[in-house]
């Protein structure tokens, strides 16, 4: 039996989760798929975009299936919608962000620190009116997601790239002696070097030179949508972030899309692709989850929503999905 969490959230949240349950509904696997409220919704009725007892649900479920959190009406407010979400990874230590981006000869995944860095030092406003974000990372953080990139490298191409700015900043001279120093652990994985601004370009230019990127968070935030931008773009784009126990959360890429919100149009790809890293990731059920992969690349030539040239609706997209049928 797996016991999912979801967590719809705002926008077209609601929409392509209804299509990854309707998905999970179909798999020939006991899956129990409780909903709760999360995001500006939840802000709106409970006063908290992560209410105690949505997390506590979350801390007790094999694996989180999210949405989007994020609503125009909340910018600039003191809470928003967003925080539940940062504070959600923080909550269950999911330090491990994985996004792949496949398309046209590209076959990567981005392997982003996820409960560290800019994300999560000291912030605030001081009196003369200045603003201040800032970057820690300590040697500890940067090891574990170091090791699951290179863990994960093992189980594709062996090679990694690890990002940083150690030209110019302090944790990024740190990220890449850590990084350095873990090769004697992996003789079997090329590691190579690049700066976040080349990498940048070289995602525009040249993605398929990549397997797998391994970053800290904000950089791995920003090359993240890039790299979905090579591939289709961001309705396109899934994620898992996974600790070093269950519950993983596992969601799409995009946000809460509110110019297209309600009407029916969001592309579903993005979230049935976390419902198939979820398969891997949290169940073990590779080979559902490779059907599903295949099923969703044939509604995205045969039904395309309009993001990605099409006309088909997000109910339309999903029946191909689910006409595929899973064995
Ligand atoms: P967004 O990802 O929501 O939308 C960017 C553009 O891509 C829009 O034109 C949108 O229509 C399109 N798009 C995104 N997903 C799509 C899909 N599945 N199908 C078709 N088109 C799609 O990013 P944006 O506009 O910067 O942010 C909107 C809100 O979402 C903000 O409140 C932001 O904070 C929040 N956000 C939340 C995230 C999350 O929950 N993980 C991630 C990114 C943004
Ligand atoms: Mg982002």
């Amino acid at each position: 039996m797996l016991n999912i969490a979801s967590l719809p959230g705002d926008g077209i949240g609601p929409e392509v989760c209804d299509a990854a349950v309707r998905v999970l509904d179909a798999l020939p696997i006991d899956v129990v798929v409780e909903e709760h409220p999360f995001g500006g919704r939840a802000i709106h009725e409970h006063g908290d975009p992560l209410p105690a007892e949505t997390l506590a649900a979350c801390r007790t479920a094999d694996a989180v299936l999210l949405g989007a959190a994020g609503l125009p009406e909340f910018d600039g407010a003191p809470v928003r919608p967003e925080q539940g979400l940062i504070r959600l990874r923080g909550e269950l230590d999911v330090y491990a962000n994985l996004r792949p981006a496949r398309g046209d000869g590209i076959d990567l995944l981005i392997v982003r620190e996820l409960v560290g860095g800019l994300y999560f030092g000291a912030s605030g406003r001081r009196a003369d009116g200045s603003a201040y974000d800032t970057c820690e990372y300590t040697p500890a953080e940067i090891e574990r997601i170091a090791r699951r990139g290179f863990e994960l490298a093992r189980t594709r191409r062996s090679f990694v790239t690890s990002v940083d700015k150690a030209n110019v900043l302090e944790t990024s001279r740190l990220w890449r002696e850590v990084v350095s120093g873990l090769t004697g652990d992996y003789p079997d994985v090329r590691l190579e070097h690049m700066l976040v601004d080349n990498a940048g370009m070289q995602l525009v230019l040249d993605p398929a030179q990549f397997d797998v990127i391994l970053t800290e968070n904000t950089f791995g935030d920003i090359l993240s949508d890039v790299a979905a931008g090579s591939c289709g773009g961001l309705g396109v784009a899934a994620s898992a972030s996974l600790g070093e126990r269950a519950p993983g959360i596992f969601e799409p890429v995009h946000g809460s899309a509110p110019d297209i919100a309600g009407q029916g149009t969001a592309n579903p790809t993005g979230a049935l692709r976390s419902v198939a890293l979820l398969l891997r990731y949290a169940a073990g059920e590779h080979d559902l989850a490779d059907q599903l992969e295949q099923a969703v690349d044939t509604a995205l030539s045969t039904t395309p929503t309009r993001d990605v040239g099409g006309t088909a609706t997000t109910v339309e997209f999903t029946d191909t999905v689910l006409s595929v049928g899973f064995r």
